[in-house]
């Protein structure tokens, strides 16, 4: 059976992006293939991370999997730390990946912006520990939103050097699996910025804690332009936040864009964003609910992450022992 592994790092604030480019499709996705689902602790501390924060952010990202829908039965959920293989292997790829290469990646330039000197090691090298978290369960497809396109081709590059270099037929193909209407949810104070944790703005995006006033408050004062919406999806082409709130809809109504705008088309914001409240909150309000049940109980939270821990363990070790005797690494 095929094998999903994707991750979501405990940085605080997840968000409605977090959500349709990624942890629904998580949850779509676990009766059809064998699936590992991982809180990225250790990317997470490439940026300063408040250690009793750093905590908490884990067990609130696997409440939201868990009150997402995610059957921690069926899939194995856990936090990166607890299976030593991750950081071992990312040590191997540190000396497969090329500077050159790593040198490419947009989301380092982004976040070490004017400060890259300053930066620390660790987020330079990230996009290495990411090919090691899903190489090291020979995973081949992974669900994530468009933002991680590039680090995926990365982890392809990495993957076939490796087989290359030690001539063997080693690690599979990975095949990212962008799904769904919003596959890049934009800011709701900029069309043209993603939807991200880090934003200053708490009104720049819709979070799994926020009351249902908060949702309809942030929707209500999210940035549009006079117009009513158009009749059919070219004329949102330069539009870009009209084009953000109709993707949005689509996505969590299960309809296309254009399904849409036969409903809302030729009628204002005025109307639309409304039900578009309406419909973030009767999707989200429920989860959010479910992770306030859950976070009541962190033993319980800490328990899926370790019986996860145990299962992911007992797929990556055996594959690890592989890698390393190719590598030439002496084990006793
Ligand atoms: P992270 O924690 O930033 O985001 C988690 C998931 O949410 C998606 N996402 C979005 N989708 C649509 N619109 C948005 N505005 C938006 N913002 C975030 C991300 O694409 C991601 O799927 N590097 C990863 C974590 C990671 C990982 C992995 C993912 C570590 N190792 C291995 C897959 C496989 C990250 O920072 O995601």
């Amino acid at each position: 059976m095929d094998r999903i592994f994707s991750g979501v790092q405990p940085t605080g604030n997840l968000h409605l992006g977090n959500y349709l480019g990624a942890i629904r499709n998580f949850v779509d996705l676990q009766n059809k293939y064998e699936c590992i689902y991982c809180v990225v602790d250790l990317h997470a501390m490439t940026v300063w991370q408040e250690p009793k924060k750093l905590a908490s952010n884990t067990r609130e990202v696997t409440a939201s999997f868990l009150a997402a829908g995610i059957n921690p039965e069926s899939s194995i959920i856990f936090n990166q730390s607890q299976v030593l293989a991750h950081a071992q292997l990312a040590w191997i790829f540190n000396c497969v990946a090329r500077l050159g290469w790593l040198n490419r990646m947009t989301q380092f330039k982004e976040k070490a912006g004017k400060q890259r000197e300053n930066a620390s090691v660790g987020l330079y090298a990230y996009p290495n520990l990411m090919a090691a978290d899903i190489l090291t369960y020979k995973a081949n497809h992974v669900p994530v939103g468009e933002d991680q396109k590039q680090h995926l081709e990365l982890t392809r590059d990495i993957a076939q050097k490796f087989n290359n270099d030690f001539g063997v037929e080693f690690f599979p193909e990975v095949e990212p699996l962008i799904i769904g209407e919003a596959t890049r949810v934009m800011s709701l104070r900029d069309g043209s910025k993603k939807m991200s944790k880090s934003d200053l703005s708490d009104q720049s995006r819709i979070t799994f804690t926020d009351t249902e006033d908060e949702i309809s408050r942030k929707i209500r004062r999210a940035k549009t332009d006079p117009e009513a919406l158009p009749m059919d999806i070219s004329g949102l082409k330069s539009r870009p936040e009209a084009a953000n709130l109709v993707g949005i809809f689509a996505a969590l109504s299960g309809q296309t864009s254009s399904e849409v705008l036969k409903d809302f088309g030729g009628r204002g914001f005025g109307d639309f964003k409304p039900a578009l409240a309406d419909l973030a909150i009767e999707k989200l309000a429920p989860i959010s609910s479910e992770m306030r049940r859950l976070l009541a109980d962190p033993g319980h939270i800490d328990a899926v992450l370790a019986d996860g821990a145990e299962r992911a363990r007992a797929i990556a070790d055996p594959i690890l022992a592989e890698i390393t005797e190719i590598v030439g690494l002496v084990s006793a």
